[in-house]
């Protein structure tokens, strides 16, 4: 078959079997894109057949709850806040108890540290939210746990951590979202682009762009049109754009490549920027169709170029919040 297949090849002129060896591969792309969304459709808690299965609903737990406890870390907390988020938060847990599933679960027992505290907060500074708490009435809050709420930070304890080993120093990176008036030294940044530089990538491609924005009218562009920087967008004082270069890749087979390098150079830059004492917020990049046409206009984005993830950047304050996020045990599976 094989020794056909050369024949034929030898035989048909080169332009003509690009072309169709083109075809195949577009027709290949097709059915990897295709079996993409079918399964994206099927598994995802976005609206498919089950919503309810256990990892589903875990994650829309803790993304539920990752808003109050973000809302928690704010220094200056005006009350009442986060209804909405405790209200899905409470809907979400009578679901997952209906479903039986354990209450010594990860994401059931911070759930639950973080609505205490949510209460908590709100109950010291005597504001009622009776409205909220009756929709946790037929739930089981008795569970204890320290998993849920905010941690405090120090400048100096973050600074010293840095030039510690692998271990403190990974542990000592946090999303930040509160910042010193002081401007990050683009020196500080530069050096670290430079030190990214080190990131692996697919036959080493570095298919990566990084976008430093200064501007602030160019800020306001990413802060207006990307989703999870309400009340702290505007602190920041620059913003990093990483996009993907569609140009360093090929074949089918390499079609989520440039998200894979993209995302890999983007949690060393994150930590490189951790090296150099900058504080930083990852911010996603999932945007709606016209967000992502907005921000590509005015940032200049080629339409080669996929937006991987935005970095704000600012300043560590003397001491600030920063939600626990806690994590859940690795999902080790040993064959
Ligand atoms: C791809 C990505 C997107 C994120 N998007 C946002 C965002 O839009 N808003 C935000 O406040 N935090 C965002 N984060 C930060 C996460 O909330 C944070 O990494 C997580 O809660 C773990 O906390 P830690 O970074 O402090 O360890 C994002 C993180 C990643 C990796």
């Amino acid at each position: 078959m094989k020794k056909i297949k050369k024949v034929i090849k030898g035989i048909i002129p080169k332009p003509i079997s690009a072309y169709i060896s083109k075809r195949n591969e577009l027709t290949i792309l097709k059915k990897m894109v295709k079996q993409w969304i079918k399964r994206f459709m099927l598994y995802g808690f976005g609206g498919g057949l089950n919503t309810e299965g256990f990892i589903q609903l875990e994650a829309q737990i803790i993304k539920a709850y990752h808003s109050i406890e973000k809302g928690l870390a704010h220094t200056e907390i005006r009350l009442p806040f986060g209804k909405t988020a405790a209200n899905n938060l409470s809907q979400l847990l009578i679901k997952y108890n209906l479903k039986l599933y354990s209450k010594k679960e990860f994401c059931y027992t911070t759930a639950i540290s973080v609505l205490k505290q949510y209460f908590k907060v709100h109950d010291d500074a005597n504001v009622n939210i009776d409205d909220i708490k009756i929709k946790f009435k037929e739930l089981d809050l008795s569970t204890e746990s320290n998993l849920g709420g905010t941690d405090i930070y120090n400048k100096d304890a973050i600074y010293s951590s840095i030039k510690k080993d692998f271990k403190v120093f990974s542990n000592s990176r946090r999303s930040v979202r509160e910042f010193s008036d002081k401007k990050v030294d683009t020196d500080d940044i530069m050096a670290a682009i430079d030190l990214a530089r080190n990131t692996p990538s697919a036959c080493n491609r570095q298919g990566w762009i990084v976008r430093l924005i200064e501007d602030k009218t160019k800020m306001d562009i990413i802060s207006d049109n990307q989703n999870g920087n309400t009340s702290f967008g505007d602190k920041l004082d620059k913003y990093l754009v990483i996009t993907s270069n569609l140009e360093a890749f090929a074949r089918p087979r390499e079609r989520f490549q440039p998200f894979i390098d993209g995302g890999m150079y983007a949690m060393n830059l994150l930590y490189s920027l951790h090296y150099y004492g900058i504080a930083t917020v990852p911010l996603s990049a999932s945007l709606s169709l016209i967000q992502e046409k907005t921000i590509r206009n005015k940032l200049d984005i080629g339409d080669s170029e996929y937006i991987i993830m935005f970095i704000g950047l600012g300043n560590y304050a003397d001491t600030f919040k920063v939600p626990k996020s806690s994590r859940k045990q690795a999902n080790v599976k040993i064959l």
